[in-house]
């Protein structure tokens, strides 16, 4: 087996969690490394693997020997105000991390987003102009960037560098992020549901997102560590889903018919929609998308029954 010994970083966070489960569940000797400022130990219950409690800003990454190092670390509060520590955490430490891969012969996949495209047409695509409308998705494309001038080095070198931009991700281990009010729709109408209460959305629910299941994120994460070419991919589910359609599949599996309060939308400049194109990611990373919403919704559910959420 390739890649042997895997370090995730943001291993606690919703998404790392669900990659060292799935890493684990393949054999492969996973290292989990977080700082817990947002990830919980609790999304790591019944891991085997190694965890650190470090920062990735000043990790000596040359304190763990690895194959492959899968990136998740950052800061995804995506409404921070302080631009100096967001590209501290989100670029800085990443560059300094790939110039570490480069020099230890190391794989390397991170995350990257698809806040970069901003308000941008859809389907959107990797090349298309970016709409940069927070320092969170400058952090970001900032990655992309440093990412893309290193691509030949790699290559050089017969190793992987691979950028992934999720789009809206929503699936099992996601409560911890509502400390910073960044868990998906569905959680959050979920929760409201739960309760008895009616889902609030914007006026008309009818704003579009690529809705993507964790589920999804994970095996296009893990297949980049086999991509046949290095590059920046959308991660997405190639779908459209509005809010009143989360709502619809909620009410289906909650077994009840609650209808949406529809509340005003105080933001200017709200996306109307986002779309992934995924033919590049279909076709350099062999990635295929097995959740539609009505799977995943039905799939998040019972993950939630099972553990009384
Ligand atoms: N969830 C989504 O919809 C989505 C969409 C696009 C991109 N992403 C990206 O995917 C990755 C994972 O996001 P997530 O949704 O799992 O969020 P998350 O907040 O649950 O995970 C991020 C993890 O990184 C850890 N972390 C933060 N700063 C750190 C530091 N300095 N040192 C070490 N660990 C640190 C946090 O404690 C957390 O566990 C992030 O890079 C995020 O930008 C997520």
């Amino acid at each position: 087996m390739q890649n042997k010994r895997i370090l995730v970083t943001g291993a606690a966070g919703f998404i790392g969690s669900n990659i060292c489960f799935a890493l684990q569940e393949k054999g492969y000797d996973v290292l989990g490394l977080d700082n817990f400022s947002v990830g919980e130990k609790g999304n790591l219950k019944g891991f085997d693997g190694k965890i650190i409690d470090a920062d990735i800003r000043n990790f000596d990454w040359a304190s763990e020997k690895v194959n492959a190092i899968i990136h998740e670390a950052a800061i995804t509060d995506t409404t921070v105000k302080d631009r100096e520590m967001m590209l501290e955490v989100n670029t800085e430490a990443f560059k300094r991390l790939v110039e570490h891969c480069l020099q230890h012969n190391i794989h390397l996949v991170y995350a990257s987003s698809a806040a970069v495209y901003g308000r941008g047409k859809v389907p959107m695509k990797e090349e298309q102009e970016k709409d940069i409308l927070s320092h969170y998705a400058e952090s970001k494309y900032e990655m992309d960037k440093f990412s893309q001038g290193k691509f030949a080095e790699f290559e050089n070198k017969k190793l992987k560098l691979v950028g992934l931009r999720y789009f809206n991700v929503y699936g099992p281990r996601e409560a911890s992020k509502m400390k910073t009010g960044m868990a998906s729709m569905a959680w959050q109408l979920y929760r409201q549901m739960k309760q008895g209460q009616r889902p609030r959305v914007f006026k008309h629910g009818e704003q579009t997102r690529d809705q993507v299941y964790v589920k999804d994120v994970v095996q296009a994460t893990l297949k980049a560590l086999e991509a046949k070419e290095n590059g920046v991919y959308n991660v997405g589910s190639g779908k459209e889903t509005s809010f009143n359609r989360i709502i619809e599949e909620l009410n289906k599996q909650l077994g009840t018919r609650l209808e949406p309060e529809y509340i005003e939308n105080p933001y200017a400049h709200y996306q109307p929609a986002t779309l992934a194109d995924i033919s590049n990611t279909q076709k350099f990373l062999g990635y295929e998308p097995g959740y539609d919403i009505a799977k995943g919704i039905a799939d998040y559910v019972q993950f939630l029954r099972r553990n009384n959420l």
